[in-house]
């Protein structure tokens, strides 16, 4: 008889290089030069940044076009939020410059906006659902009288309808998010902390065990690596972490 057919096991080094892609490192610095030695010291092991309001008016623009020659992706965190007309117009000023996400909020018509400006260029259109720096406390000061979960799922689920590609969303709830959605929409996570590390002023947070666990498809992480003592041995760390919950998903 012929003995049975080991499982075929995939490559340590495949799981790694699925965990690099995941992950996007938040260059929140108020100047152009440190961020761009931060890109320097992380080398080849990180390929994806995001790009907020802090470099936004620091020359985010170009900047964005340097990364993208230097074959990185880009994710632009400018967060839109304004009338249909202005949302298509930006958006697509956007879809030009080749980066791969953009975030926006709101709903209705300003979402709408966003995707006809999108068009069919490969820009994919992030909502921001509940920033992971809010708890209950902070949605009810802005007049919302329900969860935060609620809250998520609903602009998820409007999102969605609207078009859009994806949320920003904290791990927890990422399962919610994928059943709501049938798995349709992106999920990107910020808020992500490895174990012992500050949360700073975020509020929902999860190590990149639980993030990844929880189903997310793209970790931000800004502070735990841009301020650590040695960057790069701080996103190696992220990265094999995000590869050990992989091979267990
Ligand atoms: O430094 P830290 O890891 O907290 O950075 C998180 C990044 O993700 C920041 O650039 C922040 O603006 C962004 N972000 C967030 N929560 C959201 C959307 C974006 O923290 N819901």
């Amino acid at each position: 008889m012929m003995a049975a057919a080991a499982p075929l096991r995939r490559p340590e080094s495949d799981f790694l290089e699925q965990a690099r892609g995941k992950l996007i490192v938040a260059l929140d610095f108020d100047a152009l030069d440190e961020a761009e030695r931060c890109v320097d010291v992380l080398g080849d092991d990180v390929t994806f940044y995001k790009i907020g309001l802090c470099l936004q008016l620091a020359g985010g623009d170009q900047f964005a076009k340097d990364l993208l020659k230097k074959r990185k992706r880009v994710f632009l965190d400018y967060k839109y939020f304004d009338i249909e007309e202005t949302m298509r117009t930006a958006v697509a000023r956007a879809a030009q410059l080749g980066v791969s996400f953009l975030t926006v909020h709101g709903a209705g018509g300003i979402l709408r906006g966003a995707v006809a400006g999108r068009g069919d260029s490969s820009l994919k259109i992030l909502c921001v659902t509940v920033l992971t720096s809010m708890d209950a406390a902070d949605i009810k000061e802005m007049g919302f009288d329900c969860d935060v979960e609620q809250l998520v799922i609903s602009r998820a689920v409007k999102a969605l309808k609207a078009g859009c590609d994806g949320v920003i969303a904290s791990a927890s709830e990422a399962p919610a998010i994928r059943q709501q959605t049938s798995g349709k929409l992106v999920i990107v996570t910020p808020g992500v902390r490895p174990e012992g590390s500050a949360a700073d002023d975020q509020k929902r947070t999860a190590t990149p065990d639980e993030a990844i666990r929880a189903g997310a498809d793209y970790l931000v992480v800004g502070r735990p690596i841009t301020r650590a003592a040695d960057p790069k041995a701080a996103a190696r760390a992220i990265i094999e972490q995000m590869a050990a919950a992989l091979r267990a998903r």
